[in-house]
């Protein structure tokens, strides 16, 4: 990987010229995953036995939207729960800083629950500096103005990139203190160790005083978990064939997204849920703009996610062994999710 880089502002990306440039600034990072890897990613990962594909890849134009709407679904109580605890403690969060932080957000999306915080954060120092990153541009960029455009106080200058990149570009700066944000369960995602590398990456991209805020889905009973993943409206379902769909629509896939079938199960030795899509028959897809052929046979399937749920004394044990140390905590009453304040030693 290249060293994170900043090679313009607002590049290409089509910022008017008004008022909002002001306080609007977008940053392209250089380094870390860029767009062909897609292609990469699909021949190695359907190439494989048994047959995978990288998480990151849900998130297109058409995938994101589906995220956002399975936010709302009744089964998926993470966002609300995450986003419940941010607004009823969000005074305690921001109080913790002596003087104003610069507020930095991994993977922002569309920074819905980021505004709760925001916003208790200008009430209490005025201004705000808010750095969300992303690999979407045009998302960042719209969630960015919307963001101004409700809170007078905020400046945003998103990093539009990979979070190495990014956490790499904001080594080098020196402004203290940071609160970084990893919100949404996003850690789930990552295998054990590789989680522990990406917390070592923000800590060596952060100094003492400087604080990651970090949301976290809990270990529960299987039911709840499997709820959650494979709900009633089959709107998880659709995230998941999306996949498909993009390989059809960017790499001349022939998928027939019908005849697979949306699968997540909550394995309790790993403590995660993974999602699989099944073929229902044996058969073969073409994917043109990679001259290759995937045979599948019937029950086969392609594993496309896994969601790691934590306990707490396992969260505790990834504080510490990433250099930071736990200095709030809110839960629940149920005891589902988690936030933790962890202050960087
Ligand atoms: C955004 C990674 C936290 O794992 O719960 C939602 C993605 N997958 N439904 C999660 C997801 C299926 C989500 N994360």
């Amino acid at each position: 990987m290249r060293d994170g880089e900043a090679v313009g502002t607002g590049r290409g990306l089509g910022i008017d010229a008004d008022r909002r440039a002001e306080r609007v600034r977008l940053v392209e990072v250089v380094g870390g995953q860029t767009d062909d890897c897609f292609a990469e990613a699909v021949r190695i990962g359907l190439g494989s036995m048994p047959k995978w594909l990288p998480c990151r890849y849900f998130y297109d134009t058409a995938g994101s939207r589906l995220f956002e709407r399975i936010c709302d679904l009744p089964e998926y109580y993470l966002t609300r729960i995450e986003e419940r605890l941010l607004r009823t403690n969000r005074r305690e969060m921001v109080e913790r800083f002596g003087t104003t932080p610069v507020i930095v957000e991994l993977g922002s999306g569309s920074s819905r629950k980021t505004r709760w915080l925001l916003e208790a954060a200008c009430a209490r120092f005025g201004t705000i500096e808010y750095m969300p990153i992303d690999v979407s541009g045009p998302l960042l960029k719209v969630a960015a103005e919307a963001l101004t455009d409700a809170l007078a106080g905020l400046r945003v200058t998103a990093l539009v990139g990979d979070y190495r990149a990014a956490l790499d570009l904001l080594r080098k700066r020196r402004e203290c203190p940071r609160l970084f944000l990893f919100l949404g369960s996003s850690l789930g995602n990552y295998e054990r160790d590789s989680a522990i590398a990406l917390l070592r990456h923000i800590h060596d991209a952060s100094h003492a005083g400087d604080r990651l805020l970090l949301g976290t889905d809990l270990v529960k009973d299987a039911a709840i978990l499997e709820a959650a993943y494979n709900d009633a409206s089959g709107l998880t379902a659709q995230f998941n064939k999306n996949l498909l769909l993009r390989i059809n629509r960017e790499l001349g896939g022939r998928f027939d997204v019908g005849s697979f079938i949306h699968r997540a199960h909550y394995d309790a030795a790993r403590s995660r849920v993974e999602m699989h899509l099944v073929s229902r028959h044996e058969q073969q897809v073409r994917i043109d703009k990679l001259g290759m052929v995937a045979a599948f046979s019937e029950g086969e399937t392609i594993h496309t996610e896994n969601s790691h749920k934590y306990t707490i004394t396992e969260l505790q044990e990834l504080a510490a062994g990433s250099g930071f140390v736990e200095e709030l905590a809110w839960t629940d009453e149920a005891g589902w999710y988690r936030v933790q304040m962890w202050r960087r030693v």
